[in-house]
């Protein structure tokens, strides 16, 4: 049914063992001969491997979408999302709309990311083959879930890095029709306004509901510092859970403006919530810590390549030094980083290098990562980009 496509076995064992990728390097069949984006059957040494979506002129050539011989048709893209469905449902309590339903790789629809909102989906494309198999794909997710709307977030770096470009302007809403950009949604019970159009990522910071779950267990009579609050996340847990106050300090005042409608919006009082507008490292650098009992430090991601790894390690420790020098004895510290460019171990290190720089006696309570509605898979770290710790600082 599709072409074969032949790999060095070198690349076998990597495969074999989960990774769903093939880099060009290990790929011995004419890559010429294919299609930008067309599905591929892998071989090695003569024996059938699985399937794949091969985009022939990436390093990252082929990404494996199953193991078997599939016929990827909108019935294959049908039982994908049937699976996904009572799966994601069961990770989730009843009381939140918005969820990561499709993580791409680590769901096995390599290069689809599919986030609820609602009844509305956002999507957002990385791979030829997803972009390639786009209507398809549309028509399988109208099918399983029927959603009001469908929007299409892909950059347009995105399409260049898999050579898909276009003369023709992108339609971004794919299905129906939004009736605004900004919707109410809720997570574990509590209401948040999400721009899905415009906001940051798909439109809310999905991957960070544990941890603030986690922050609202804790938040009962405390001071809270939400630094790169966005919309409020952690603020509003902390609220939730009768936090004396919170400050959220951001460099975006449409998030910090919607942080304020999301705090009314609660029936929370207005004057526990203070916003503040400003660079966290300034903010850290001239704020008295002491007040706190609960500092957030939740940056944007610091590197988007290797090559950005070095000042990408050198921001982290600053701003997690700062932090822990000037809180008082007594305070609970959630860290992240949101980059797959620093990994687990390398954040682990900057932490413990942080920690050791402020001369100070600290717990770590919790390590975690991504919440359950965005797998992973072993060997294949790219997927596991965000990492926290909950320290307490004595
Ligand atoms: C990872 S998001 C935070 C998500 C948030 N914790 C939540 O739960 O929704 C990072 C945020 O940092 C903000 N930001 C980026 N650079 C910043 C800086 N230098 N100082 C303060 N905020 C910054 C971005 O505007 C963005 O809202």
């Amino acid at each position: 049914m599709y072409k074969k496509l032949e790999i060095n076995p070198s690349a076998r064992n990597a495969l074999q063992s989960g990774h769903p990728w093939i880099f060009s390097g290990k790929v011995l069949s004419h890559l010429a001969d294919y299609e930008n984006g067309e599905v591929v059957y892998v071989y090695c040494e003569g024996k059938f491997l699985g399937t794949g979506f091969v985009s022939p002129n990436n390093s990252i050539c082929v990404r494996m979408i199953s193991r078997s011989r599939e016929v990827v048709e909108k019935d294959f893209f049908i039982q994908r999302f049937l699976q996904l469905k009572s799966l994601k449902q069961r990770v989730l309590s009843g009381e939140t709309n918005m969820y990561r339903f499709c993580f791409s790789e680590a769901d096995f629809v390599p290069g689809l990311i599919v986030d609820v909102y609602g009844k509305n989906l956002v999507i957002q494309t990385n791979s030829a083959g997803v972009m390639k198999n786009l209507n398809v794909i549309k028509d399988a997710l109208i099918e399983t879930l029927n959603p009001s709307a469908i929007i299409d977030r892909t950059d347009e770096d995105t399409y260049k890095l898999e050579h898909f470009v276009s003369d023709k302007p992108r339609e971004r809403v794919l299905h129906g029709s939004l009736d605004s950009d900004i919707m109410q949604l809720k997570e574990n019970g509590i209401l948040f306004y999400v721009d899905i159009v415009n906001g940051h990522k798909t439109g809310f910071y999905l991957d960070q509901r544990e941890n603030r779950e986690l922050v609202g267990k804790i938040s009962s009579g405390k001071r809270i510092l939400n630094l790169c609050s966005y919309t409020g996340g952690f603020t509003l847990y902390g609220l939730k859970n009768n936090a004396d106050f919170a400050v959220s300090v951001d460099v975006s005042s449409k998030a910090l403006s919607l942080l304020s409608r999301n705090v009314e919006l609660n029936g929370f009082k207005a004057e526990k919530s203070v916003t503040v507008k400003a660079d966290m490292f300034d903010f850290v650098s001239n704020e008295d810590l002491e007040k706190y009992d609960i500092v957030i430090v939740d940056p944007p991601a610091f590197a988007k390549h290797v090559s950005e790894s070095k000042q990408a390690e050198k921001a982290y420790k600053f701003i997690n030094s700062a932090v822990l020098k000037k809180v008082k004895p007594a305070t609970f510290i959630l860290t992240s980083s949101c980059t797959s460019v620093v990994n687990a171990d390398m954040f682990s290190e900057i932490i413990e290098k942080s920690i050791r720089d402020s001369r100070r006696n600290v717990k770590i309570i919790k390590k975690t990562f991504l919440p359950s509605d965005h797998p992973s898979l072993f060997h294949f770290i790219e997927t596991e980009y965000l990492k926290s710790f909950l320290l307490y600082a004595l």
